[in-house]
Order: structure tokens, then sequence, then C-alpha cells
């Protein structure tokens, strides 16, 4: 069965031209893998998707994990992570910005990205899709980091940044935060969603990506927190910080980015060793279900900082 590949709109790709309800042999598999290392992003539509055939679907690009909180893990189905749009716990997730209130808006992030180990990458299914907002965007962060100028390049090769896992937006320092304000059940820390606190990480500055050898610029907006010892690589603390800005801008270009906006039956599978993704939420109120399948991978980008 020969796949059709057709570009989405700067990164990534729309894979059509075969059936999901039907077994994948060894060779459509082979060739669904290679388009994933290939592109980072991918969009599948007008499937029949059941969360069974999700699952088996998933299986081809690698193991899956199973999601640690049980009262989110599907109990039919434990390798299916559910989104739901519950109005009781929605109110956890309101922030105002520019004075609108919106639920579920995220900073562009890599999943995981502050314990060190991300995932390697992850399945996202539109069950029940918003009605308007609710996009899903992606980043290239290969091809962020292929744009970037040699002089750059070679500065990043001697650079170490890290991450440090916060709850509140307020206290992130690379985010945009003009006309954001916390809602008033927004959690100020770990323990108020039951997370534990997470100690800082750091990651080269780029990585190259244990699978596919390429270069990918590890630097994110949410959670990024400092260069490690920027004096080694010629730079002041002031000249780390503008730099971190300037890469963080340079990740804001919409040339290495793809906005989905979700129809029942979408899916789209991400390399989360390679793209970073956000999310723009959506008004309060907004019925929503989203299916998710999450592949492990046996590789450890980053390291734990220990005092
Ligand atoms: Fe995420």
């Amino acid at each position: 069965m020969a796949l059709t590949v057709t570009p989405l709109d700067n990164v990534g790709v729309e894979v059509s031209g075969f059936d999901i309800t039907q077994p994948i042999d060894d060779d459509l598999a082979a060739e669904l893998v290679s388009l994933w290392n290939e592109h980072g992003i991918l969009l599948f539509r007008g499937q029949d998707v059941t969360p069974e055939n999700q699952i088996a679907f998933s299986r081809v690009f690698g193991e899956l994990e199973i999601h640690p909180l049980s009262e989110t893990r599907s109990q039919e189905y434990p390798e299916l992570f559910t989104l739901v749009n519950d109005p009781e716990k929605e109110k956890y997730l309101v922030a105002n910005y520019n004075g609108k209130p919106m639920a579920g808006k995220l900073d562009w992030h890599i999943d995981l990205h502050y314990t060190g180990k991300p995932n390697r990458g992850a399945l996202l299914h539109g069950v029940v899709c918003a009605q308007e907002d609710g996009m899903t965007g992606f980043g290239d962060l290969a091809k962020a980091y292929d744009a970037l100028d040699d002089d750059t390049k070679a500065l990043l090769e001697k650079i170490e940044v890290t991450y440090t896992f916060s709850m509140q937006r307020r206290h992130m320092r690379y985010v945009d935060l003009e006309g954001y304000e916390p809602g008033a059940y927004s959690p100020r820390k770990p323990s108020d969603i039951n997370y534990p606190n997470f100690p800082e990480v750091a990651y080269p500055a780029v990585v190259t990506h244990p699978v596919t050898g390429r270069k990918v610029l590890e630097v994110v907006e949410q959670f990024l927190e400092r260069i490690i010892a920027p004096h080694r690589a010629g730079l002041s603390n002031d000249e780390a910080i503008e730099l971190l800005e300037r890469l963080v801008a340079h990740t804001r270009k919409p040339e290495f980015h793809y906005f989905h906006q979700w129809q029942p039956g979408d899916m789209v599978l991400w390399d989360n060793w390679r793209a970073m993704h956000c999310a723009t939420g959506t008004k309060p109120g907004m019925q929503r279900v989203i299916h998710r399948t999450t592949i492990m991978g046996d590789a450890t980008l980053g390291r734990v900082l220990e005092a």
C-alpha cells in the first residue's frame, strides 16, 4: 500500500493511504516509523479510531507508557490517557490572558522535560473537539537548530541549560507574561496537585537525537532556568540571559510551527525528543475529549542536578 505524504504548514506531514482498522504489516510499520523519524510530526485524518486500534497503532512506534495517575487512566485501557474538560477540575486550569479567562492554555514545552527523561513521543486523538480555539501547536527544534548561524551553533556546543519545574507561570523566567494573571484556583506549589518537588535538571543546549542522530535545539521556554557556569563558554551572566532570550525568540518563529485545529477523528503523533508543543486553551466550559497514548523511550537526555 502506498502512503500519501503531504506537507503541513512549515513543519510535519499529513500521512494517508492506509486503514487503521486493518493489521499493520512490517513494511507499512517500517514506513510509518521512518516518516516519524524524518518529519517529527505526523497528522492522520479520517481514520475510524477506537481505543483498541489507537493502542495497537501507537505500538508501531514503540512500547507504551501506563500513566502514573490512576484517576486519569482509563480502567479498561490502561495505555489510554483521557483528557476531558471536567467542569469541577477545569477551574484549576483557568488563568486570565489580557483580561480573558482561558482554560488549559500551555506554553511551549516538552513533556517530562523537567525530569531529565522525556518520553519518546505521544499520539493525540481528538474525540470531542472544541468548537473554537483549542489548538495544539507543534514546533520543530531540529529545524530551529539547523537555522541557527554557525557562531551560535559553535557556542551552544559548550553550553548546558537547566530547567526548574514550577506550578506558577509568574516564576518562569522565559515565558511571555504580558497580560497574564493567574486564576483564582491556579495551583501554587506542586503538592497542590499531588506532585513532588522536582529538582533542577540540566541538558546540553544541543542534544543529538538518540535515534535519528539529528541535532536538536534543547531550549524551550517553559521551566527554562539558566545556563550553567556561563563564564566557561566566555559569557558574562548578562550575556547568558540575553542568549537564552534570543534562542527562545528563535524557537517562537512561525516558520518552525504547525498549529492543529482539531476535527473529530484527527490524530497527531509527535517526536517528543525533537518537537515542542503548546496548547492555545479554550474558553471555560468548552466540551472536549482527547485520547492520548504515550510512547516510552529508553534514552535519558538530561541529568538531575543534585545539591
Ligand atoms: Fe504536553
